[in-house]
C-alpha cells in the first residue's frame, strides 16, 4: 500500500548540523508554506517529515537513520519522509537502500525543487536530486516571512579550503558568494518583518567577496547604514580571511557586534599542517592581537578538534597552551571523526578512543573555565540586551548581550525591544540581570 496517496497538507522541518542548515530549514519551511501547506507541531503527525541533516561527525550523520525509524506512527503508517542536508548530498541513493521508508533525498542546494519532489512522492515514485546547479536555489526560493527578533542570513555558501578532515567542501560544494542586491534586498525584508538582529552566514563567510570589487566588510558597513537593524553578527570565518577592513570594521561599526568565532582547530603547527589549514599559531595569535587592538573587549569563540591522526600528547598539550593564550569567551570542541572521502581518514597513527575522551575532557574542563570568568567579568556592567524570547518563569525573558551571553530578566518590556540592563550574576551558561531603564533604543 502507497503511503503517500494524498497530497500533504501539513509539514514539519528538523534541522541538524550548522546555522546554515537553520536557515536553509527555515527556507524550505517558507516554500512549503508558499504552496499552500501549513507547518504541524510535531514530527510523526505531520503529513510530510524533512530531516535536514549533517555530516559532519559520524554520530550526526548516523542519527538520521534512527530519526527515520521513529517516524513509524502506532498504526504502522508513516509521514511522505524527505532527507535534506548534507547527508542526503553525501550518501544520496544509499539512503534509500538503506532506508527504504524515505521518499526524498535533496541536497542542500536543490531545496528549491522540493515541490516537484513531493509531486512525484505523491505518485508513489522516489524523488533523488543531489544537483548543484548553476543557476542558485536562492532566485527560486519565496521571500523572507515573519519570524523573530534575530535572522539568519546566508550570504556565502561552499567551502574551498579542503581541511583534511572535513566533508563541508563536498557536501557544500565550491565557494560562492550571493550578490551584494540579493543580500540587501533579503536584509531589507527581514527587517521589515521584525528582525532587529541579522547574522550573515557562511561556510567561511568573510571569504564573501565581488571578486575584484567589494569585500565582505564592505558588505557589513552597507547593513549597518540599514534603518531599523540594531545589530549584525557574522559566523563562521576562517583566519585566512580576517582581512584588514574586517578587523577594522569591529573597531568602527557601531551595530557589528563584539564577538568573534575563529576555529584555530589545533594548538600546533605540525598538526595544522596534516590539517590543511594554511595557517599557523602564530599567524592565528597575530590576527587575535590585531582584532582585541581594533575591539578590546570581543569574546572570542573557537572550534578545536582533539585526537586527529597522528596528534601526540605533546601535541595535544599545546592546543591547551593556545586555549591558555588566547583565552576564550566560549569554544566548541570534538573528538576527531573519520568521514569517509576525506584524507584524514586513510592517515596513519588514528588516536584511540580512549585517549581521545581524555583529552576532550582536559580541553573542555579548560574551556568551561575560561567561559566561566569571562561570564562572571561582565557582572556589574550595564549593557545592551535584545529580548529574544520567554523564560521560564512567568514575566521572564530571555536576551542576548552583545558578547552574545544568554541574559535572563524579569521585564514588562517585549521581544524584539533592545533593552539596558546591568548584569546582577553570572553562571557557566547565562547571566542574570535587571532592566536600568525602558527601551532604550
Ligand atoms: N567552516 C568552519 C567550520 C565548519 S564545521 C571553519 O572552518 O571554521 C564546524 C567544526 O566542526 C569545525 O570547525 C571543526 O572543528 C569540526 N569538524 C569538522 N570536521 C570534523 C571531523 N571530521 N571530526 C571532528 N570535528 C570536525
Ligand atoms: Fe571544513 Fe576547513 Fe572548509 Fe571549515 S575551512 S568548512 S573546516 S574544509
Ligand atoms: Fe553539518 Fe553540513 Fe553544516 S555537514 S555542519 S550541516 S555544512
Amino acid at each position: 500500500m502507497s503511503m503517500n496517496d494524498r497530497t500533504p497538507k501539513t509539514f514539519h522541518v528538523k534541522s541538524f548540523g550548522c546555522q546554515m542548515n537553520v536557515y536553509d530549514g527555515a527556507r524550505m519551511a517558507e516554500l512549503l508554506e508558499a504552496e499552500g501547506m501549513t507547518a504541524a507541531e510535531g514530527g510523526a503527525e505531520a503529513d510530510l517529515v524533512v530531516l535536514n541533516t549533517c555530516h559532519i561527525r559520524e554520530k550526526a550523520a548516523e542519527k538520521v537513520y534512527s530519526d527515520i525509524g521513529r517516524l513509524r506512527r502506532e498504526d504502522g503508517s508513516r509521514p511522505m519522509i524527505a532527507v535534506a542536508g548534507c547527508v542526503a548530498q553525501a550518501e544520496g541513493a544509499e539512503i534509500p537502500r538503506r532506508a527504504p521508508s524515505v521518499d526524498i533525498v535533496v541536497g542542500p542546494q536543490a531545496y528549491h525543487r522540493l515541490p516537484e519532489m513531493v509531486a512525484k512522492a505523491k505518485k508513489g515514485e522516489r524523488a533523488l536530486d543531489t544537483d548543484m546547479p548553476l543557476e542558485s536555489k536562492f532566485g527560486a526560493l519565496p521571500a523572507r516571512r515573519k519570524q523573530g527578533p534575530t535572522a539568519f542570513l546566508t550570504v556565502q555558501e561552499g567551502c574551498d579550503k579542503f581541511c583534511t578532515y572535513c566533508v563541508v567542501p563536498y557536501t557544500r560544494g565550491a565557494e560562492v558568494s550571493r550578490p551584494w542586491n540579493a543580500i540587501l534586498d533579503e536584509a531589507k525584508t527581514l527587517i521589515d518583518r521584525g528582525a532587529r538582529e541579522i547574522t550573515l552566514l557562511g561556510q567561511n563567510v568573510n571569504a564573501w567577496n565581488e571578486g575584484e570589487g567589494r569585500g565582505f566588510h564592505d558588505l557589513i558597513a552597507a547593513l549597518d547604514r540599514l534603518p531599523g537593524l540594531e545589530r549584525i553578527r557574522y559566523t563562521t570565518s576562517h583566519p585566512n580571511d580576517m582581512t584588514e577592513g574586517l578587523i577594522r570594521a569591529h573597531a568602527e561599526v557601531e551595530k557589528l557586534m563584539p564577538f568573534l568565532h575563529l576555529p584555530v582547530q589545533s594548538g600546533n603547527d605540525r598538526v595544522l599542517k596534516a590539517m590543511n589549514r594554511s595557517h599557523t599559531t602564530d599567524s592565528y595569535l597575530r590576527i587575535i592581537e590585531r582584532v582585541r587592538a581594533a575591539r578590546p573587549d570581543i569574546a572570542l569563540s573557537g572550534d578545536f578538534i582533539v585526537g586527529f591522526p597522528g596528534e601526540s600528547d605533546a601535541e595535544f598539550e599545546d592546543t591547551l597552551r593556545i586555549v591558555t593564550a588566547v583565552n576564550y569567551a566560549q569554544a566548541y570542541s570534538f573528538k576527531y571523526s573519520p568521514r569517509p572521502g576525506t584524507p584524514a581518514a586513510e592517515m596513519e597513527g588514528q588516536v584511540q578512543a580512549e585517549v581521545m575522551d581524555e583529552r576532550l575532557q582536559r580541553l573542555q574542563a579548560l574551556l568551561n573555565q575560561q567561559q566561566l570568568a569571562f561570564n562572571q567579568a561582565t557582572v556589574g556592567r550595564r549593557t545592551s540586551v535584545l529580548l529574544e524570547r520567554n523564560g521560564k518563569k512567568s514575566g521572564q525573558l530571555i536576551g542576548k548581550s552583545p558578547w552574545l551571553q544568554s541574559v535572563h530578566l524579569e521585564t514588562n518590556a517585549a521581544i524584539g525591544d533592545l533593552i539596558e540592563v546591568e548584569i546582577l550574576s553570572a553562571g557557566p551558561n547565562s547571566l542574570a540581570g535587571a532592566q536600568l531603564m525602558r527601551n532604550a533604543a
